[in-house]
């Protein structure tokens, strides 16, 4: 079976469900459809579907970029919040999930619980993405991945270096690494490691690719000689009452001048976004020569294209 067809019809959950060769598909997809968009080329390859899109988090970028490429791509978003969705008034994911996939052609959802997403996906009969839950991030580091790729021409044998909380990002970023042979280390405070489960079974795909993967608590370590300096918000979504405590615990972890002076000279600057400016990243570097966090912003929209283009 081609790579398409397996990819047809499938749940965009975590980064290690998919083979290394489906992930470089999805990789190549959002490349080109970016640049064909850039040329004038359309592409309504979701002509009459619609997406629908449970968001139980804030969002700019990912709804954005989910709504915006829905419309490239042909089809129609419809935006769920929780608020005005029964989901808000205790309705169940699993009779929401089999509502909608009467309904719908596919389901974005964005909550806390991880295990929400899958119990979505379990009930429902169209493809489930996931647009972050507190263990992972995939959609985001398909965008990294390929804005990477931009910069660089290449992901094997790079060294990505993720300085601050172990959490979403850092865990996908794992899983993104180990699929594609790019060393990531990231550097947090004790207490603040990735899922050690997740580590387990990237380290699993690691093998395959020959990436390395490391945990340690110096930045110093980490971004020395780094190709990719990658940093993520210290207090994150559903977190805000523990963000003083945070402040202090992450003080060491600000991505400065200083600290990217020791990464590779022609290193790239990656942030998810939203930045705390001055906390996790300062302006100096945010808006320095080496950040290319805008571009990667912006491939969220063509990542997730590729991703319902291929799945939905
Ligand atoms: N990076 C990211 O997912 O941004 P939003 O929270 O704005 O969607
Ligand atoms: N770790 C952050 C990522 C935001 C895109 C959060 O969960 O808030």
């Amino acid at each position: 079976m081609d790579i398409e067809n397996k990819l047809k019809g499938r749940d965009f959950i975590s980064i290690h469900d998919f083979s290394e060769a489906e992930v470089a598909y999805i990789l190549a997809v959002g490349l080109q459809l970016k640049q064909e968009r850039k040329k004038g080329i359309a592409h309504p390859l979701l002509a009459g579907k619609t997406l629908g899109m449970i968001f139980q988090k804030s969002s700019t970028r990912t709804r954005v970029a989910f709504e915006v490429g829905m419309y490239q791509l042909g089809g129609h978003a419809l935006f769920l919040s929780p608020r005005d969705i029964q989901i808000g008034r205790g309705e169940t994911i699993k009779d929401t999930s089999q509502v909608l996939s009467r309904m719908v052609d596919g389901i974005m959802i964005r909550t806390f619980d991880h295990e929400e997403v899958m119990g979505m996906a379990c009930w429902s009969s169209v493809p489930v993405i996931n647009g972050l839950t507190d263990l992972l991030h995939p959609t985001q580091v398909i965008g990294d991945m390929m804005t990477i790729l931009e910069h660089k021409g290449r992901l094997r044998g790079l060294k990505l270096a993720f300085i601050g909380d172990g959490n979403n990002v850092a865990n996908s970023l794992l899983f993104g690494g180990a699929k594609v042979g790019m060393d990531v280390t990231i550097a947090c405070p004790a207490g603040f490691e990735p899922d050690q489960e997740i580590l387990k079974l990237a380290r699993q795909d690691a093998a395959e690719t020959g990436a390395s993967l490391k945990v340690v608590e110096s930045p110093w370590e980490a971004v020395n000689g780094a190709d990719v300096i990658y940093t993520d918000v210290w207090a994150s979504m559903g977190q805000e009452q523990e963000a003083e405590e945070k402040e202090r615990k992450f003080a060491e972890y600000q991505v400065n001048k200083s600290l990217l002076s020791k990464a590779a000279s022609d290193a790239v600057v990656l942030h998810c976004l939203p930045a705390k400016r001055g906390k996790e990243i300062t302006d100096e570097v945010m808006d320095g020569p080496q950040s290319v966090v805008f571009d990667e912003a912006e491939n969220r929209l063509h990542a997730h294209k590729a991703i319902m283009a291929l799945v939905m």
